[in-house]
C-alpha cells in the first residue's frame, strides 16, 4: 500500500519524544529518558512483548510454535485468551509493553488504510461534529490513527468530534483516554474529546443498546479476532449494529491480522457481509476497500489462500531497538481490512480515483511485484478473481514501472488465461 512520505516519516524522534513525556508523566517509566535506556527496555518491556507477540501469534494454527507456552493454550481458541490483560502476573507491564510496542505499529496500519481512502479520492460528507466509535479500543489505537491519517492525508474531517471508546479492560481505559487527549492536541486536534465505555461487548447481546446514538466513523481494530463467534454470526450482529448505528454517508473500518486464519476469518466476514446485505436488500451497504466491489473473494476461492496488506514506515527509534531486542522486524506491517460505506451513492462517486471505470475494469495488487527480466511478474484480484500476471513496462516514466502491492491497475488490457496473463497495456496506476 503506497503511504504518503510524511506519514511514514511520522514516527520518528518527535513521536518518541512525545510518548516518553507522556508514559513519564503517568508514571508509567521511570523518566522521559527511559525509552532511551537499554537496560530499561530490555529489563522492564522485552520479556511482556515476546510474551504477547506469543500470545497474538499462537492463535494461528499455520504458524509454528518451537516453545514457550504450553500446547494446552494453543487449543484453547480466541474466547480463552481474551483475559490476558489479566493472564500476567505484572499487568502493569504487560500494558506499557502493549503502549508501547504493539500500539504505534496499529496506530500507523490505521493511518495507513485512511490514507488510502484519500488516494483514492475519498472525501467526508457528513455535516457537523465528527463522531465516532471504537471498538475494543485498548489505548485509543485507531482513534489516534484516524488522527494521524487527517493529519497527513486528509479527507476533511472537522475540527470538533467525540470518540466513544469501548473497552473491557479499565486500566487500558484510561489509558486510552489520557493517551488520545495527548495525541490529538499534538496532531493538530485539539478539539477532538472522547468518552469512555467501560463494557464487555457480546455478540450475542447486540454490540451496542439499541438506545445508543448513530456514529458516523466506526472503528474496530485487531478486536474480531478477540471473538469466538463464526463469521455468519459477526455479520448478523455487524449489519444489525450498522443498519441503526452508523450514520448515512458514515464509514466502518475493519482492520485485522494478516495471520492465515485471521484473515481468512475476515474474508468469511466478507463474504457473510454481502450475502447478508443482499438478502436484507440494504442499498447503502458498500464494500468499498480493499476489493473495490462485491465480487467473490479471489483468495478464499483456494482453501489454502489468504490477502493481505503491507505498510512500510520509519519505527520510532526506541521501537527499533525492541524489535532488536525481541528478534521482531516491524519495518514493514502487514495486516488484512476491509472498509464499509453506508451510502447509496455509487462505489465510483466515493472514490473518484475509480470514476469512469466498471468493476471489470479494475485489478488490484495482492502480493509485491518482482522482475523476471524487464518484466514484472504479481498477482491482482478482480472481479474474475485472482490471476497471475506480468506486465512489461513501456520506459521509466510508465506510472506502472514499479509496481506494489495494493496498486490499483484501471482499464488494464488482459491477454491469457488465470495462470498465465500478460498484461499489454494499462490506462491508468492508481
Ligand atoms: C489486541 S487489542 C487491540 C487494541 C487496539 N484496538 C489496537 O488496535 O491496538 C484487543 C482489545 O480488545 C479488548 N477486548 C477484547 N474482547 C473484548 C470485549 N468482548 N469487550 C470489550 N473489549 C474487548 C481487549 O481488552 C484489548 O484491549
Amino acid at each position: 500500500m503506497r503511504v504518503p512520505a510524511a506519514l511514514a516519516n511520522a514516527f520518528d524522534a518527535s513521536f518518541e519524544s512525545l510518548i516518553g513525556r507522556f508514559a513519564a508523566e503517568k508514571e508509567l517509566v521511570p523518566s522521559a529518558e527511559s525509552l532511551r535506556s537499554h537496560r530499561f527496555l530490555a529489563r522492564s518491556v522485552l520479556p511482556h512483548v515476546t510474551k504477547l507477540s506469543m500470545l497474538f501469534n499462537r492463535r494461528d494454527p499455520e504458524k509454528p510454535h518451537g516453545h514457550g507456552r504450553a500446547a494446552a493454550d494453543l487449543e484453547s481458541g480466541p474466547s480463552g485468551l481474551a483475559p490476558y490483560w489479566k493472564e500476567s502476573s505484572n499487568p502493569e507491564n504487560l500494558r506499557l509493553a502493549y503502549f508501547l510496542s504493539f500500539m504505534p505499529p496499529n496506530l500507523f496500519r490505521v493511518a495507513a488504510v485512511w490514507s488510502e481512502l484519500g488516494r483514492l479520492g475519498f472525501r467526508w460528507r457528513p455535516r457537523g461534529p465528527l463522531s465516532a466509535i471504537e471498538f475494543g479500543a485498548g489505548p485509543a489505537t485507531a482513534a489516534c490513527g484516524i488522527a494521524a491519517g487527517e493529519r497527513h492525508a486528509a479527507v476533511g474531517l472537522p475540527a470538533e468530534a467525540t470518540w466513544a471508546l469501548l473497552e473491557q479492560d479499565r486500566a487500558m481505559l484510561e489509558l486510552g483516554v489520557d493517551w488520545a487527549g495527548a495525541y490529538f492536541a499534538d496532531q493538530g486536534f485539539a478539539d477532538w474529546g472522547t468518552r469512555p465505555f467501560h463494557r464487555k461487548l457480546s455478540i450475542e447481546q447486540g454490540l451496542l443498546p439499541r438506545s445508543a446514538p448513530r456514529f458516523q466513523l466506526w472503528l474496530m481494530s485487531f478486536f474480531l479476532n478477540e471473538l469466538s463467534q463464526d463469521p455468519a454470526v459477526i455479520a448478523r450482529a455487524l449489519l444489525d449494529s450498522w443498519e441503526r448505528h452508523l450514520d448515512d454517508e458514515g464509514i466502518a473500518i475493519l482492520i485485522e491480522p494478516a495471520l492465515k486464519a485471521e484473515s481468512r476469518k475476515l474474508l468469511e466476514l466478507r463474504r457473510e457481509l454481502i450475502a447478508e446485505a443482499a438478502r436484507r436488500k440494504l442499498e447503502w451497504f458498500k464494500l468499498l476497500l480493499p476489493c473495490l466491489g462485491h465480487q467473490a473473494c479471489g483468495a478464499l476461492a483456494a482453501t489454502d489462500d489468504w490477502c493481505h496488506e503491507e505498510v512500510t514506515w520509519w519505527r520510532p527509534p526506541y521501537l527499533r531497538e525492541i524489535d532488536k531486542l525481541a528478534g521482531l522486524d516491524r519495518k514493514t506491517l502487514p495486516f488484512s481490512y476491509l472498509v464499509v460505506a453506508r451510502s447509496t451513492r455509487s462505489r465510483e462517486e466515493l472514490l473518484p480515483a475509480l470514476a469512469g471505470t466498471t468493476p471489470g475494469e479494475r485489478q488490484r495488487l495482492v502480493s509485491p511485484a518482482h522482475f523476471e527480466g524487464k518484466e514484472q511478474e504479481f498477482f491482482v484480484c478482480g472481479e474474475e478473481g485472482k490471476r497471475r500476471a506480468r506486465y512489461r513496462a513501456h520506459g521509466e516514466e510508465d506510472p506502472a514501472a514499479e509496481l506494489e502491492r495494493g496498486d490499483v491497475l484501471l482499464k488494464p488490457e488482459l491477454r491469457g488465461d488465470v495462470n498465465a496473463t500478460r498484461i499489454s497495456r494499462i490506462e491508468k496506476r492508481v
